[in-house]
């Protein structure tokens, strides 16, 4: 039990990380593009936000692990690309910083494989997890630090005292309960990805391989902004992120394959 900690939601636990560990100026490293809320929570601590490009196949920056940073976050799969770094690179990267890594596996239950046997060996890393995805969950507000009791017991002399309501801790425990559920529901979503990947290559969309429970279609050089829109009209939500190097790109979360087969529809109409 003393190598977890319950967060309101992961988010919650991703600030309690900074609060506990960086003063004001302490560098803080992650590939981008990632999850923004890394960034959000750097500036609201006052930290030094040192952010490295990912290269185009999505491998770790080599230089992540020299970037001489009080924390590190990997998210892992990542968002919005969806792609996973394996367990060698992971554990590679853990022993090469000099803070604390953490490993938001957020999406995990939807890749092969996970960082969750690194805790036991290395002081240094947290592993996040969330009831938000995988589960379907989101509006619970339950998420999962594993990690050194020592690291941990940082993080709760600055938590709230009750950060996790008795309701929530009632539904999470049922939630935990029945994995079978959680694994029935991953294998749909798996399915329908599969064939979300297949329909947006048809139409001419270069898709990373996703390991997670959205994908990333791009059609390399044009602006997906005008895409965006017209699928917005047809009620269609899809994410588009107007910055540099993902303008090209649109991340689709993988719905049900009724919702699946009209975006494709949409987007083969326009
Ligand atoms: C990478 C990543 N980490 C953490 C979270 C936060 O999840 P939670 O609902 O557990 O706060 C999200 C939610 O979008 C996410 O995408």
């Amino acid at each position: 039990m003393d190598h977890i900690l319950v967060g309101n939601g992961s988010d919650e636990l991703l600030a309690l990380v900074l609060r506990a560990t960086i003063d004001p100026r302490d560098r803080v490293a992650f590939p981008v593009p990632t999850y923004s809320l890394y960034e959000t929570l750097v500036a609201a601590q006052g930290g030094e936000a040192v952010t490295l490009p990912f290269p185009e196949d999505f491998r770790l920056p080599p230089a992540l692990g020299r970037a001489r940073a009080r924390v590190t976050f990997l998210c892992n799969p990542n968002s919005p690309s969806g792609t996973l770094v394996r367990l060698p690179a992971i554990e590679a990267l853990a022993r090469e910083v000099d803070g604390v890594l953490v490993v938001d596996e957020a999406y995990v239950d939807f890749a092969p494989t996970h960082a969750l046997g690194l805790v036991g060996r290395l002081p240094n890393v947290l592993v996040l997890r969330t009831l938000s995805k995988s589960f379907s969950l989101a509006g619970l507000r339950v998420g999962l630090a594993f990690g050194h009791p020592e690291l941990l017991a940082g993080l709760r002399t600055v938590k709230d005292s009750y950060n996790v309501g008795r309701l929530p801790q009632v539904a999470a425990l049922a939630a935990l309960g029945d994995l079978p559920a959680m694994r029935a529901n991953v294998a749909r979503i798996r399915a329908t990805r599969d064939r979300l990947t297949a329909g947006l290559q048809r139409l001419g969309f270069d898709v990373l391989p996703s390991e997670a429970n959205f994908v990333l279609a791009r059609r390399p050089g044009v602006d997906q902004t005008p895409t965006a829109r017209a699928l917005a009209a047809r009620d269609i939500l899809v994410r588009h992120f107007a910055v540099p190097g993902l303008h090209d790109a649109l991340r689709v979360t993988v719905g049900t394959d009724e919702e699946i087969d009209a975006l494709l529809e949409a987007l083969a109409a326009s």
